[in-house]
Formats: C-alpha cells, structure tokens, sequence
C-alpha cells in the first residue's frame, strides 16, 4: 500500500460521503472508509469518476494509505462512535498526525479528546461543518479548533473545499481544543432563534391578515431581496408556497406542529447558564420547541385556558407587514449580539482568543444561517475588535432604532390578540433591559439580603454591606 493520499475520510454515511466526494473534487487524493464496505463500495460505484480515491476495508489499510502527517477526517455521529473510531485509530498513528472529528460533537468532548491526543503526540481538531448535506458536497462554512500547528496543513485542504463570498473562503482558524465546536455550537443555537423568529413572523402574518402560507410565502420571497437576504428566509419562502401532493393543502397546514431537536440548541442554553450569559433569544427558541412537544399540556391548556383576547383586524396590511419584517430584524439582531457575547465569554473563560468578526466572516457562505447581514456584523467588529455589546455599534443602533416602533406594536399587540411570539417579545425586554439606566436588580438584591443576609453593594460608596433586617436595621460592612 503506497501511502498517497492527502486526506482520509472514515464514517460514510451522507456527510462523510459527500465531504470525501468534494475532496476528491478539488483535486485531493481521498481515503475512504466505513465500518462496513457496502457504503464504501457504493461511494466509489457512484462517485469514484469524481476524483481519486483510495477505499479500504480495513482501518488500518485506510490509516497506511495516508501520506504523512496523516489527515483522516472522522465523520460519525457525535458521542460514543466517536471514542470508539479514535480508539481504533490510536494504535495505527504516529506523531504528528492529525484526527479531525467533523461531527456535531460537545465541545467538553473535544477539550477531552484533545488533551488526550496531546498527549501521545497526536493533533486533534475538532471542527464544525455547517451546511448539511448539500453544503458537504458543494461548499460548506468549516470551523476548525486545536492546535495551530495543525491548522497549517489542514488549513489550505479546508479552506479549499468550503464555501467561498468574494473568493474569500467560509473556514479560518476558531482557536485551541474545543473552540470549533464551541462556535458550531453557537451558530445552531442562533440558528434556533432565526427559525423560531421567523416562525412567528409567520404566524403574526398568518392570525394578523387571516394569510394563506403561499400568500405569506410571497412576503418572505420579497423580504428576501431586502436586509432579511438569508438562506432561512429563502427556504421558508419555498416551504410555504410548497403543496403537498397527497392532499392539495399547503404543505405547511399538514405537518404536525411539534419541533424536535438533537441537542445542539439545548447544549448551547446550558452553557449560556453555565457563564451567565443572557441568551434569551436562544433559550426562547429552544423552549418554544420544547413547549410544541408538550403534548398533555397543550391538550389541557387547549380545553381550559380563556384568551380573553381581541379579534385582529389589521387596517393596514402593508403597514402591518412591514412593521413586522422591522420586528423581525432587529430581534434577529439581538439573537445574534448575545450569541455574539456568549462566544466572547467562552472564549475569555477557555482561553481561545476567538476573532468574532472572523466568525462572522465564515459564516456568510456555506452554512444554515449565511446571511447579507453577516458582513455588517465583521464590519462592526472590524471597527472595534473588543466591542462590549453588537446591538451597540453604530450601524446596528441605527437599524434597530428605525425599527424600534414597530417592534413594540408588534410585540404589544401580540399579546392583545393573543398570539405567542416568545423570542420577540424575550428579545424587544432584553432591548429594554440591557438599555436601561437602572434596572429592578436592586429590589432582589435587597430581599436576598432580607432574608438571607446575602448582602448587597450601595451606588454612594465602595463595600459590602448588610442590614440587619430583623434587628435594629443598622446597616453594617461586611
Ligand atoms: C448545520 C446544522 C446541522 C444541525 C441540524 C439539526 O449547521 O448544518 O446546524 O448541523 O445538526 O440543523 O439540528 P436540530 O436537529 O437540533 O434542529
């Protein structure tokens, strides 16, 4: 076996198969491998004229037909397949290699794994590919984590097959360990709040002008062209003017309204709890979807709870759209600004120094929430790399305070008539919360003080103090 080729695929199933295929497109010699040879065999039966791949049987065939330092590309579905491969790998490599796990995999698990490859002389990369099965195969956005040593010969092989806005491709260095799949991490997370605000939008158009979905697919199809130009808002304005076959209904009208989810939104709230960073946006998505699935409770909240709410008529319905594409945008702007500081939490308590602007480079082209508004958000922070807060560049307050008042009708009149839009009106408080000069947090800090002697800091003077509330009430420093 001559070890030739550049690069090595190993979990065939539709991503891994169609990563290797744009490998081989690009002019890359490919090792691939499966668990089993069928889905091997059927790679290279199909696609084998793609390019020039090396298929084997054996891992340790495929490991010896890699030229060195070894890339093999491990694409299983996230968790214990992914221990088991690399434990099939370890013995096969030599230092200096690279294992380069492109599923959806915990970021933990990669600080893990990480440290573990390190120590046996191994580079360890774990990267977030987005795109889904077509962007593997034409161009996906990569995020690549580990060492940077590795990124140098790994790099060019990425960066050549991803996607490309400008000539400028959507894959650059994250940062150490677990800093890709951090960031992939992140980008589904704001990808729940995209499709959850656009859900709403949806329905707000829906229950505001009693709209069909091919009507409300029309508006989209038009927001499209404008600030909203988003591959989220492209494919709902073809989902909703889609028929289904069987019935002659709207596609949309026959689907069951309950959204799942394999984990990568919940992960991203768990963590957003773990720094203490406010991104309500997500949570809200994440428990939107969580709230569909609530079957016995939505059966027993259906039979019992009055709206005591108006019936919608909207006067204007050029006005009201447009008020709503408004609203829409700058919750989206928000979903984004606290996704935005999350990835500057992490990368401040990990350690990774990750370049948000870079991100949201990469980010553009090849991925589920590429989007025209993405090269606002690089510009703002190419104007200031330690920006505190996305909503408060300049370009950004001057967007969402054009909007502003359409937001609030939206939101408020939401909830007159009854209709649940939690990531809007999570996202217009958040707007409010984290603009205001003085918030009620002085209220709780008081009453955990009250009944906790949980103390509290004064605005007059520097210290800590604590009153003894059920006392004489004379305050002391503690
Ligand atoms: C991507 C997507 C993808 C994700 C799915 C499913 O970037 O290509 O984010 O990685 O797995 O969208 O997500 P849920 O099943 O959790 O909705």
């Amino acid at each position: 076996m001559t070890a030739r080729a550049q690069i090595g695929v190993t979990g065939l199933a539709v991503m891994g198969r169609n990563l290797a295929r744009n490998f081989a497109r690009h002019g890359y010699t490919v090792a691939v491998h499966n668990r089993s040879y069928a889905k091997t065999q059927s790679l290279i039966d199909e696609a084998g004229h793609e390019g020039d791949f090396v298929p084997s049987e054996s891992m340790a065939d495929f490991v010896a037909s890699l030229a060195r330092p070894r890339k093999v590309v491990i694409m299983v579905k996230a968790g214990a397949a992914t221990d088991a491969v690399i434990d099939e790998l370890l013995p096969l490599l030599e230092t200096g290699d690279i294992v380069v796990d492109a599923g959806n995999a915990h970021f933990p698990d990669t600080i893990r794994r990480e440290e573990a490859l390190a120590a046996r002389g191994l580079h360890f990369v774990g990267t977030g590919v987005s795109g889904g099965e077509e962007g593997a195969l034409n161009g996906p956005s990569i995020m690549p984590g580990g060492t940077r040593e590795s990124y140098e010969s790994l790099g060019p092989i990425l960066e050549a097959i991803s996607a490309k806005v400008d000539g400028t491709p959507c894959c650059t260095y994250v940062g150490p360990n677990g800093a890709g799949h951090f960031v992939k991490m992140v980008h589904n997370g704001i990808e729940y709040a995209d499709m959850q605000l656009i859900a709403e939008a949806y329905d707000l158009l829906k229950q505001g002008l009693g709209a069909s979905a091919a009507e409300i697919g029309e508006i989209f199809s038009e927001w499209n062209s404008g600030d909203l130009e988003s591959f989220l808002i492209e494919i709902t304005a073809d989902v909703l003017q889609h028929v289904d076959a069987a019935t002659g209904q709207a596609f949309v009208d026959i689907v069951l309204d309950q959204a799942e989810q394999k984990g990568t939104g919940r992960w991203t709230v768990q963590n957003g709890l773990d720094l203490g960073v406010p991104i309500t946006g997500i949570a809200e998505a994440t428990f939107a979807r969580a709230l569909s699935g609530s079957v016995p409770q939505r059966e027993a909240g259906a039979a019992a709870l009055p709206a005591a709410a108006g019936t919608w008529e909207v006067a204007d319905r050029d006005a009201f759209v447009e008020d709503v594409r408004l609203a829409l945008y700058a919750s989206k702007v928000v979903a984004y600004s606290q996704g935005f500081d999350q990835i500057a939490a992490a990368s401040a308590e990990y350690g990774w120094d990750v370049d948000r602007g870079a991100m949201a480079r990469i980010w553009r082209g090849g991925c589920i929430i590429r989007a025209r508004f993405l090269n606002r958000i690089t510009e703002a922070y190419e104007r200031d790399a330690a920006l505190p807060l996305l909503l408060a560049d300049e370009y950004f307050t001057g967007a969402v305070a054009n909007g502003l008042p359409a937001w609030r009708r939206v939101v408020s009149r939401a909830a007159l008539n009854g209709v649940p839009t939690p990531a809007f009106s999570s996202s217009l408080a958040y707007y409010d919360g984290v603009r205001a000069q003085r918030l009620p947090a002085a209220l709780i800090q008081a009453q955990r003080d009250f009944f906790g002697a949980h103390t509290y800091r004064r605005t007059d003077r520097d210290g800590v103090f604590h009153t003894e509330w059920s006392g004489d009430r004379t305050e002391q420093e503690a």
